[in-house]
């Protein structure tokens, strides 16, 4: 069946090093044909993030259903297998009730959203995680970037391809500037509640040639439990990486440990669709260099940070970008949004060169 879909690539302000993001119309996600899920995976590999506007009507089974579907026809050669997909949403934050794939996040008092009642949900702030804060009377006007990270448990399940999130309500729009608080002066204006997307591929891309062929050749042997592990460890003002103030877990303060489970992965990862390769390393133990390695990924003018608009409906590819909650909300400025993430069925291809 033809498919009418329209895919038009965004256009950055100038002077922008953002090469990725495009915007699709003209399909139904709860009707989309094999035909037009096809055209949805090369695009969501090719521009990384795809912004479909107006789609406050999908129910949370449809956004469930439609995520599954993405999530398997992007595993390409790799089968439909329609195996038990975990989801890797932790057991105690909101979901829908009828829905349990689908979570609820956001900001502030919600008396009822599809069947949860008195939902008190909390916007991630920075001074839970961050090394050094911005001060109180700032607060409302700048902000930083919370943790950059991919959505995967690195443990267990292969992380998720495709993560996807639909805008329900927004607060009154405002702008925040974010800073980075590393000694730079970096400062990036942004609407209030942005989610930020940084390209593993650009941050490859930067690297020196000598950097190059060590992420080409190294593999990441990632710690049991990661996110718990470094649960308490703070991150650079940036949201970049981790600390070493030995804040990390022992192995006895750890829920048990399949070593079956423990992930060995290359340090940067294969768009199966352009073949460019993304630095993806996360949580790791290498701080210093990795740190090094990842900065200039994240400089102001790399950075899309999306402006949402109620029923913006945001599929990105969690492989191939960082991304970042970002901004301080008062308590009476409400959001709601529906997030849903599942597990891949393969792990991501590495470069040729790992041995
Ligand atoms: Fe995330």
């Amino acid at each position: 069946m033809a498919s009418h879909m329209k895919i038009e690539p965004m256009v950055h302000d100038v002077g922008s090093g953002i090469n990725f993001g495009a915007h699709v119309s003209n399909v139904d996600l709860e009707n989309a044909s094999e035909t037009d899920m096809a055209i949805l995976v090369e695009a969501c590999y090719r521009y990384q993030v795809l912004v479909l506007k107006g789609q406050g009507h999908l129910s949370p089974r449809a956004h469930y259903e439609f995520t599954e579907r993405l999530n398997s026809a992007a595993a390409m050669g790799h089968g439909n297998q329609h195996i038990n997909k975990a989801s890797l949403l932790s057991p105690d934050l909101n979901t829908v009730p009828h829905q349990s794939q689908v979570q609820i996040i956001g900001n502030g008092f919600v008396r009822e959203h599809q069947g949860a009642k008195d939902l008190k949900l909390r916007y991630p702030h920075h001074r839970s995680s961050h090394s050094t804060i911005i001060a109180d009377q700032d607060d409302m006007e700048f902000t930083r970037f919370y943790r950059w990270h991919i959505d995967a448990a690195l443990y267990g399940d292969p992380l998720p391809i495709a993560t996807t999130i639909l805008a329900v309500t927004l607060p009154k729009r405002r702008m925040q500037t974010v800073r980075y608080d590393d000694g730079t002066g970096d400062e990036l204006l942004v609407p209030l509640g942005t989610i930020a997307f940084a390209s593993g591929e650009t941050m490859y891309d930067l690297l020196s040639e000598e950097d190059k062929a060590f992420v080409r050749s190294t593999r990441v042997e990632y710690a049991a439990h990661p996110y718990i592990w470094m649960g308490r460890a703070k991150s650079h003002p940036t949201g970049l990486g981790l600390i070493s103030e030995g804040k990390e877990l022992d192995d006895d303060q750890l829920p048990p440990v399949d070593p079956a489970s423990i992930q060995i992965l290359p340090m940067c990862w294969r768009n199966p669709v352009t073949n460019r390769l993304a630095l993806q390393v996360h949580s790791a133990r290498v701080r210093d260099i990795l740190y090094r390695l990842q900065r200039p990924g994240i400089a102001p003018q790399l950075v899309y940070a999306h402006d949402w608009e109620e029923g913006d409906f945001v599929i990105f590819h969690n492989r191939g970008l960082l991304h970042a909650v970002v901004g301080s909300l008062a308590e009476d400025e409400v959001r709601i949004m529906r997030q849903c993430i599942i597990a891949g069925t393969e792990m991501p291809e590495g470069p040729e060169e790992v041995v």
